[in-house]
């Protein structure tokens, strides 16, 4: 494309309200396979479909990952989630990532920490045919949380992390149009109070986890007293990370070594 055109793609964006015009633009050349293609892409991009979803790929904590369109595009706040996971786990742990999406946080803690045994979990089929990309395939599970994983990891397992969707159901309107018309209700719907899918990830973990194990989920600000309430209850001890650059907000509920439920109302 010569500069006089790129010029105009710039301005066409620039006008659709794109921040980062000049980018988006060359990747959107860089996408596009002709000429008619890339006028395709652009005018999707104009009427708000999410930058990930037209080109592909999103990413994440330097990773390349396939995003389809409809999928979740992970949020560069859950690079905090994965910090927090990589300093759990080594070479042998085994992780499971409920609501895996694309497949963003067992990826990316799988780059820093080879060897740690995922296993990935999603309830929509185009999130779980993204994340068979971005993951070992045969890691990557297709059912409703912990009922996709095989029996055997009962009481074995080392962390398990959720990005579970925690957004009210009546603050879904209020998001942006990206996130509203182009990801799928499963994926941002947490229910009334944001935390129907999060408790069932905290109160089904400690029948999964090993004596010390850890669970993690990002959760909202708005959210954060009913997720340290749903630890407690589970028996965990709480402890919360926080990243203001990024707005990352990390709750993470402990096993007690060689304990049953004597955690239950441990302090936080
Ligand atoms: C907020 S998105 C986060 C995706 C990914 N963890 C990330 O951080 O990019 C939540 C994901 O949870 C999945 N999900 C929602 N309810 C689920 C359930 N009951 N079982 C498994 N996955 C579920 C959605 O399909 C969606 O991919």
């Amino acid at each position: 494309m010569d500069a006089d055109g790129l010029d105009a793609l710039v301005r066409r964006l620039r006008a659709a309200g794109c921040v980062f015009a000049e980018d988006e633009a060359a990747l959107l050349v860089e996408a596009a396979g002709s000429p008619t293609e890339l006028d395709d892409l652009v005018a999707r991009r104009e009427a708000g479909e999410p930058l990930e979803q037209l080109v592909g790929w999103v990413d994440f904590c330097g990773l390349r990952l396939v995003v389809e369109p409809g999928v979740f595009v992970p949020r560069q706040r859950t690079a905090l989630l994965v910090d927090e996971v990589a300093a759990l786990v080594g070479r042998g742990s085994v992780l499971v990532d409920l609501g895996c999406g694309v497949g963003a946080i067992a990826a990316a803690v799988l780059a820093r920490c080879p060897g740690v045994e995922v296993h990935a979990v999603d309830i929509d089929p185009a999130a779980v045919s993204c994340a068979r990309h971005n993951l070992p395939p045969e890691r990557v599970l297709q059912g409703d949380l912990y009922d996709a994983l095989p029996a055997r990891l009962r009481g074995e397992v080392d962390v398990v992390v959720a990005n579970a969707p925690y957004v009210p159901t009546e603050a879904i309107a209020l998001m942006p149009r990206e996130a509203r018309d182009h990801e799928r209700l499963v994926a941002l719907d947490g229910g009334p109070d944001g935390l129907a899918v999060q408790r069932r990830v905290i109160a089904e973990a400690p029948a999964w986890l090993r004596p010390g194990g850890h669970v993690l989920v990002e959760t909202g600000r708005s959210q954060l007293d009913g997720t340290r309430s749903a630890l407690v209850a589970a028996g965990l001890a709480v402890t919360v990370a926080a990243d203001e650059e990024s707005g990352g907000l990390v709750a993470r509920g402990t096993t007690y070594p060689n304990s049953g439920m004597e955690g239950v109302g441990a302090p936080t």
